[in-house]
């Protein structure tokens, strides 16, 4: 299992949170920053994790800003990422069952630690249900891949 994760200032308090515990487990993990609470802009780091799962050296991504609707977005826009906001088991759950999501987009201000661990978890224990993948065939022809 190997995760890339990244956030903007909003984001890295409990980026630095959710890196502990991951690395605790023994999962290997690539922080593409930030590394400080000093002021960023989060398309930055939502692009650099995009291009760094659609690259195929990751399993999934993690990012994180104030609420994650930001750096969702902006992951969004790379070609390939299915980024999916989540704030609690369910919608992490069901993000990879029907979407086979890449990206998990977390708030920093909007969730405890205990919750994003939780919601990580399920992430990681949920699989891709393959009835859905018509529908994520069709997402790709709006990309322009076909
Ligand atoms: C930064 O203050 C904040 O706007 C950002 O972290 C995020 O919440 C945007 O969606």
């Amino acid at each position: 299992m190997k995760i890339v994760i990244g956030s903007d200032h909003g984001g890295y308090e409990l980026k630095e949170q959710i890196k502990s515990y991951l690395l605790e487990k023994n999962i290997q993990l690539d922080d593409l920053g930030t590394h400080t609470k000093d002021s960023v802009d989060y398309p930055d780091y939502g692009k650099k994790v995009g291009k760094a799962v659609v690259s195929g050296h990751y399993d999934f991504g993690i990012v994180l800003c104030g609420t994650g609707i930001g750096i969702s977005i902006a992951a969004n826009k790379v070609k390939g990422v299915r980024a999916a906001l989540v704030y609690d088991e369910t919608t992490a759950r069901l993000a990879r069952e029907h979407n086979n999501a890449n990206i998990i987009a977390l708030g920093g201000r909007t969730t405890t630690r205990e919750k994003a661990i939780s919601i990580i978890e399920t992430f990681m224990n949920s699989t891709f249900e393959e009835r859905h993948q018509t529908r994520l065939d069709k997402i790709k022809t709006i990309e322009g891949n076909e």
